[in-house]
């Protein structure tokens, strides 16, 4: 083995000890960022020692160059022209070789195509309930079968060309109509599945260049993917077997999208005056972000706020469903974004626990993972564990209107006794909050 090689394997070796022990420090809020770093930092010294290798291996030409910095375009014109290099056809390719990239090109295509869906439903271009149409079980059930027929091709004939070409098409195909039926609120399990798939597919693609780094980077992500999907799964109260069978989606099989419930019409508007008010007077506060608090970009007035009332003696904590938001972990980050204390934020057991004795829950822009509609029945959501609002005393629901949220179910919570509705960008509403609170604790 040359020095350079030696120096590269060791290299690799401390980038994966850096993975590892980032991903260690992901486990809580206070080291994760450092996690994070550390991880980057682990993942720079692999790509500068690539670089290296390249290099001195003189394989970089002024294209090459182009391609490493402009990105996924000229990236693909590079694989094509060293697909070009390489002699297909009249090779012998081995098994050990071949079955990696046969994983490869099927992982990554489900995760591919079935990416597409997922980011076109979370941006709204493609319709966020479940799309399904008659035959399509059929059709997924015949794209397994011609993956397993491509798997057996290839075993008895490692080098044909044929076998990709029909695991792709049918990968592609399976990640489609995997991720179409998927709606209502099941979606974060897809996406923390499919991210689960990306691992995979780049560690089977370190076995296909022999690359250490790729594999035990791509397993790490594959591995811990895989965990948070298995978490997010139990918290969705549903099954990950479910949503590879693509049986998925309706959240109960006798159920449809908005079933349940009618657009509550007997609610009652509160003002920012009587908001601050209800505030001011409290003692325990709890405050429920969703998606919409991050859609405003109110983190830093939220946390404003809150540092307002505990100040004045008043005690705040903030009640973190698992799926708020669109991502995972998303009100997690937002929050520790603008340093609101970890012990402040309140897992979902914790934080129902707190909800009886919360004199005012304080809910911005959060609507599915309130919804007591989820314990009933034959809806989007039924069986979805939420945060049990409506049993604090007083629920003030910060949004722009009676829209549902991401499952499409109307929220009984917004018709209840308790409950008042502030209608303003949640931004906007926060800053009129702040004042009238600060009136009220002069
Ligand atoms: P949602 O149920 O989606 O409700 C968000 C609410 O925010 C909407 O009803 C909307 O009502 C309001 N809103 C939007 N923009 C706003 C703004 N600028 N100011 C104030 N309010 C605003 O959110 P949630 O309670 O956080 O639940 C998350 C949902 O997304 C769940 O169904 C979950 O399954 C799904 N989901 C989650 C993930 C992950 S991993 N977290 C991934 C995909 C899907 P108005 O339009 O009336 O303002």
């Amino acid at each position: 083995m040359s020095l350079l090689k030696t120096i590269a394997s060791l290299i690799y070796l401390l980038s994966a000890v850096c993975y590892v022990i980032g991903v260690h420090m992901m486990r809580s809020p206070k080291t994760a960022r450092n996690g994070n770093l550390l991880s980057g930092l682990g993942m720079a010294m692999a790509v500068v020692m690539i670089l290296v290798e390249i290099i001195s291996k003189g394989q970089i030409t002024l294209i090459g160059w182009t391609v490493l910095f402009a990105g996924l375009l000229i990236g693909i014109l590079y694989g094509v022209i060293r697909a070009r290099k390489v002699p297909i056809v009249g090779t012998s390719l081995s098994l050990a070789f071949s079955i990696p990239v046969l994983l490869d090109i099927i992982i990554g295509g489900i995760t591919f195509s079935g990416s597409l869906i997922a980011t076109g439903k979370l941006s709204g271009h493609v319709p966020g309930k479940p799309i399904s149409f008659p035959g399509d079980k059929l059709i997924n059930g015949l794209a397994v079968l011609a993956i397993i027929v491509a798997g057996v091709w290839m075993i008895g004939f490692p080098s044909a060309y044929w076998p990709m070409v029909l695991a792709l098409l049918a990968s592609l195909i399976f990640g489609l109509l995997m991720t179409l039926p998927i709606g209502g609120a099941d979606m974060p399990v897809v996406v923390s599945l499919l991210n689960a798939f990306t691992g995979l597919a780049v560690a089977f693609a370190g076995f296909v260049i022999d690359n250490q780094v790729l594999i035990i980077a791509g397993a790490l992500v594959g591995a811990a993917g895989t965990i948070l999907t298995l978490q997010m799964a139990e918290a969705m109260n549903r099954s990950v077997a479910n949503i590879i069978a693509g049986g998925f989606g309706s959240g109960d099989s006798n159920g449809s999208i908005g079933a349940g419930a009618e657009v509550p019409t007997n609610i009652k508007k509160t003002t920012p005056d009587d908001v601050g008010m209800q505030l001011a007077y409290a003692h325990n506060v709890m405050i429920v972000p969703g998606y919409g608090l991050a859609a405003a970009q109110a983190q830093h007035e939220v946390a404003e706020l809150a540092k307002l009332l505990t100040d004045a003696g008043i005690n705040v904590n903030y009640a973190i469903h698992p799926v708020a938001g669109r991502m995972p972990g998303h009100m997690n980050v937002l929050l520790a974004d603008v340093n609101v204390p970890y012990d402040q934020m309140k897992q979902l057991d914790e934080a129902n626990s707190m909800f009886e004795n919360t004199d005012v829950s304080l809910v911005i822009g959060a609507n599915d993972v309130t919804n007591p509609l989820a314990r009933e029945k034959g809806n989007a959501i039924s069986g979805m564990p939420i945060l049990d609002v409506d049993k604090s005393k007083s629920v003030v629901v910060i949004k722009r209107s009676m829209s549902t949220g991401y499952a499409g179910v109307q929220n009984p919570l917004f018709s209840e006794d308790q409950t008042s509705m502030m209608f303003s960008d949640a931004k906007k509403g926060l800053q009129e909050i702040i004042a009238a609170t600060k009136g009220y604790l002069d």
